[in-house]
């Protein structure tokens, strides 16, 4: 699917990967992960609105989220009740939003594969669920290939 889909799909709520509760496997290998520690920075790829990033930054972490349909990026924090600002991005087409409580959450409303062009620094941990298989088959290689990137410039 190509972010036009994405889009449509958003547009006619067509969001039924959306989980109300935070995901099962997050909860469970939250310890694995972050080998218990606090204040890491996650980077959640092709977000959507998931509440998994509430739960993040609630057990003290950062969250930056990446998402293309602005409606998601809007829904969430609409939807979690958390104030955000909107600026347009300087290196590439899209938004940020943030939150301006005292939550550290920034979603990248654009094009996973601007990524590059972002300059969105280092992560301590990557929290994927659900994008492999919402890109088109030919982008998978490229998608994991970026995302290596980021994994590998966290280790
Ligand atoms: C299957 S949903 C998963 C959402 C989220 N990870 C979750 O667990 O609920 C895939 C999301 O990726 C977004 N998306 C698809 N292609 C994208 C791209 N190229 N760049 C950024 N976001 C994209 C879609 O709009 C959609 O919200």
């Amino acid at each position: 699917m190509t972010v036009k889909d994405w889009t449509y799909r958003w547009e006619k709520d067509q969001t039924q990967f959306h989980m109300s509760k935070i995901h099962p496997m997050l909860a469970k290998h939250i310890d694995a992960l972050t080998e218990g520690k606090k204040r890491l920075r996650f980077f959640v790829p092709l977000c959507g609105k998931t509440v998994d990033m509430r739960w993040l930054a609630e057990q003290g972490h950062e969250v930056i989220g990446l998402e293309a349909v602005e409606k998601g990026c809007r829904e969430f924090f609409v939807e979690q009740k958390i104030p955000y600002s909107v600026k347009d991005l300087q290196n590439c087409k899209g938004k940020i939003f943030k939150a301006t409580d005292d939550k550290k959450i920034q979603l990248y409303c654009c094009d996973f594969f601007d990524l590059e062009r972002l300059s969105l620094g280092t992560f301590d941990c990557i929290w994927d669920r659900g994008s492999f298989v919402a890109v088109a088959v030919k982008e998978r290689k490229r998608y994991l290939c970026i995302l290596y990137t980021v994994f590998f410039i966290v280790h």
